[in-house]
């Protein structure tokens, strides 16, 4: 199969020029002007952009918690990362009890192969920390291609600093990387208690009850750990103007500590949780949303580097059933999470750039090239011959306005519905072949079921 793009904007991290682009099966083969070659399809991209395709490295696809699943399936779940212009995920990998990282590892490829419909890789999340555990480190970086691993500082399944610290220390060896829910769970079961006892227990009180000052201390705290081990931390969806500035403290004293933020602390607010009839419990999310000061810092966050990455903490619990099945009368009961991978290209564009809040090759860089080099994506992430087909064929002017209705994902309700967006993918191509297309209304999956695959990742090398 051989695809020839012509005349499209190619954009990069450094600029964007036109070009046409002549992909043969799964690879870009040719970048040229007007190229004269014979290609089973061929796309006019005039007053395009292509983009490489995006990666969402933070999603939680069938994920059991709080006592229910994250609905996305792989198969499902992919779909409409295809259909919002997302060409491969990292999805986390909960180990359970007594498992080993790879017994964790075969037992998510299980469920994803033959169902994906782009490509995928695991992080394992480290729940059960035996020292054989935290020896395996140095096998999942070398040997299973998933050098990162994710801990969670809160929930029943926290770790504690001495594990972060093995953790820490295990990856520097190998060019790991650990991934960091960062809040700080007692400040939070403390005001559990207080909101309690004060009968405070509405959907607007879970951002009360995980205040910014929370994310700022385990930031801090995590960040101190790193300056003790030299090796180097990544922040999964840091949610607040305090969180950012431990982050850029820690920078500025040269502490490796990266960030990724999301969509949702962009571009909502915790006046969200006071929407009438329970709706509140939509954006229940671990962080919670913040202020309006806090999206304006994540942005200048992007603008400035000191933020590298926008994933989406895609973790979908529809409304009607599962929201409001335990939690109607507390919070702490409602599962934590929303859906968000179908929206993060055209929200970014039309919310980022459209609005000149970051140029389109700084979002070129913090979805998708920046993005491969942080998780060592070797293949994935740029326009570039020899690198993976996946591309967007992205067409500036065309708007939409997210509803439901229209998206792919496996749940009720969007966080973002009505917005208006300027910009959609009018084409999608993983690894050359179409998965993706605009009808003229709305996005459609044209893909293959089980064609994505499991991509195995490179270490970091320094
Ligand atoms: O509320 C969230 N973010 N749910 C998913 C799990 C996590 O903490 O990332
Ligand atoms: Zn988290
Ligand atoms: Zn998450």
């Amino acid at each position: 199969m051989s695809v020839l793009f012509k005349g499209g904007t190619i954009v990069s991290t450094t600029g964007r020029y036109v070009a046409d682009v002549y992909t043969e099966g799964d690879k870009i083969k040719t970048i040229g002007t007007d190229l004269d070659v014979p290609a089973d399809e061929v796309i006019d991209a005039k007053r395009k952009y292509i983009l490489p395709g995006a990666i969402d490295p933070h999603t939680h696809i069938a994920m059991p918690f709080m006592g229910t699943h994250a609905q996305d399936d792989y198969e499902t779940g992919t779909i409409a990362a295809a259909c919002g212009g997302v060409t491969s995920l990292i999805d986390f990998d909960l180990q359970q009890k007594g498992e080993t990282l790879l017994e964790a590892l075969e037992r998510k490829q299980a469920l994803a192969d033959g169902k994906v419909a782009i490509d995928y890789s695991l992080h394992p999340a480290v729940m059960d920390p035996r020292p054989e555990v935290i020896e395996e480190v140095k096998k999942a970086c070398l040997e299973y291609g998933t050098p990162s691993f994710k801990i969670f500082m809160v929930y029943d399944f926290r770790v504690d600093d001495a594990t972060m610290i093995r953790l820490l220390e295990e990856t520097k060896k190998y060019g790991g990387l650990v991934q960091v829910h960062a809040e700080n769970v007692y400040i939070i079961q403390h005001l559990n208690e207080v909101l309690a006892k004060q009968g405070k227990l509405a959907p607007y009180y879970h951002a009360k009850s995980r205040p910014n000052i929370a994310e700022e201390e385990a930031i801090a705290r995590a960040a101190k750990m790193v300056e003790l081990t030299g090796s180097r931390i990544y922040i999964v969806h840091l949610s607040s103007l305090e969180g950012l500035r431990q982050v850029k403290a820690a920078q500025d004293r040269g502490v490796q500590v990266f960030a990724e933020t999301c969509p949702q602390y962009l571009l909502l607010d915790e006046e969200r949780y006071k929407e009438p009839d329970f709706n509140g419990a939509k954006y229940v999310m671990s962080p919670p949303l913040r202020t309006q000061a806090s999206n304006d810092a994540l942005w200048r966050g992007l603008k400035d580097r000191s933020v590298q990455v926008v994933a989406t903490d895609h973790c979908p619990f529809d409304f009607n059933g599962k929201k409001d099945m335990f939690g109607k009368d507390d919070y702490k009961k409602i599962p934590n999470g929303a859906p968000g991978i179908e929206t993060l290209l055209m929200l970014m564009h039309s919310e980022g750039v459209v609005k000149g809040r970051i140029s389109l090759e700084r979002m070129v860089d913090v979805l998708s090239t920046g993005t491969a080099r942080m998780f060592g994506l070797k293949d994935k992430g740029e326009i570039l011959v020899g690198k993976d087909a996946d591309i967007v064929v992205f067409d500036p002017d065309q708007k939409f306005t997210i509803t439901q209705p229209k998206l792919h994902m496996n749940i009720d309700y969007t966080p973002f519905e009505g917005i208006e967006v300027t910009g959609m993918p009018s084409a999608v191509y993983s690894r050359g072949k179409k998965v993706s297309q605009w009808n003229g209304d709305q996005m459609e999956f044209v893909g293959e079921i089980g064609r994505g695959k499991f991509v195995k990742r490179e270490p970091s090398e320094s």
